[in-house]
C-alpha cells in the first residue's frame, strides 16, 4: 500500500483562527503549508482584474486552471514573511481585503472551479508533511488525512477579531459591517451544494470563542503529536 506524507487539515469559517494556527504549526514542524483560501482569493482577484463576471463559470474555470501564482518567502522588517504573486505582481495585501474574500466565496461555489484547483492543492502533500487550511480540506481535498481539526467561533467573536486586526493596522473599520460580511460569507460557504463548509465526520471540533491563539495552537499541537506519534517541533 502506498504510504502518503502526513497531512493535518484545519478547516473552519473565516476568523476562526485556522490560518494563524496552521501557519505557525507548519513553520514549527518544518512542514508545507497550504492556504487554500488564497487560491480562491487569487481566482476572484484575477477575475476582477480581467473584468470577468463571477458567474461566468467557464471563463473562471479557465482562470483557475491556468492561474499564474506563486507563494514565496521574503525577508521583511519583522523577519521572514510570506508573499503571494499573481502574474509576477505582489498581491499579498490586496488578497486580504474583504472584497477579495467576497469574490473568492462567489467563485468557490462552482464545482468546475473547485475541480480545477484540486490537483494544485493535492500537490502540496510532500514529505515531511503538510498542514492544509481551508473549508473542505478534511472532506474533499484530503479525505484520508491522518488528523482533521475543525475550528469554530461565534460570528460576533470572529467579527471582533477582524475589527481589532484592522484597527491594529490603522485601517478605519466598522464592526457592524464586518459582522454582516462574515454572516453573508458563512451563509454562502455553508449552503453551497458543492464542498460546503461542514466538519468531516472524523474531524475534531474545537470552539475557539473563549481561547487565545496560543491555546488553540497548543491543543492542535498536542493532537498532532499523539496522532503522528512524534515530536513535531524542530528546534
Ligand atoms: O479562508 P479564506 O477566508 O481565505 O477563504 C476565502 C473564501 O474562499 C471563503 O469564503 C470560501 C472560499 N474557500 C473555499 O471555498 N474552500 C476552501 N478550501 C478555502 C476557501
Amino acid at each position: 500500500m502506498e504510504i502518503k506524507p502526513p497531512v493535518l487539515t484545519i478547516d473552519g469559517p473565516g476568523g476562526s483562527g485556522k490560518g494563524t494556527v496552521g501557519q505557525r504549526l507548519a513553520w514549527k514542524f518544518g512542514w508545507e503549508f497550504l492556504d487554500s483560501g488564497a487560491l480562491y482569493r487569487l481566482v476572484g482577484l484575477s477575475a476582477t482584474n480581467k473584468s470577468i463576471a463571477f458567474d461566468d463559470v467557464e471563463a473562471i474555470t479557465k482562470l483557475a486552471l491556468h492561474l499564474d501564482a506563486q507563494f514565496a518567502v521574503r525577508e521583511g522588517v519583522h523577519g521572514a514573511e510570506s508573499i503571494t504573486l499573481l502574474e509576477d505582481q505582489d498581491v499579498t495585501a490586496v488578497l486580504r481585503t474583504e472584497s477579495c474574500a467576497s469574490a473568492a466565496s462567489q467563485v468557490a461555489q462552482y464545482q468546475m472551479v473547485r475541480d480545477a484547483l484540486l490537483e494544485r492543492q493535492r500537490a502540496f502533500r510532500v514529505e515531511p508533511g503538510l498542514v492544509a487550511d481551508g473549508r473542505d480540506m478534511g472532506t474533499t481535498v484530503f479525505p484520508d488525512a491522518q488528523l482533521k481539526v475543525f475550528l469554530t467561533a461565534s460570528a460576533e467573536i470572529r467579527a471582533e477579531r477582524r475589527f481589532k486586526q484592522l484597527k491594529g493596522k490603522g485601517v478605519d473599520a466598522n464592526l457592524a459591517a464586518i459582522l454582516a460580511d462574515i454572516c453573508a460569507r458563512d451563509e454562502r460557504d455553508k449552503n453551497r451544494s458543492v464542498s460546503p463548509l461542514i466538519p468531516a465526520d472524523d474531524a475534531i471540533i474545537i470552539d475557539t470563542s473563549d481561547l487565545s491563539v496560543d491555546d488553540v495552537e497548543l491543543r492542535v499541537l498536542n493532537l498532532a503529536e499523539s496522532t503522528f506519534q512524534q515530536e513535531l517541533i524542530a528546534e
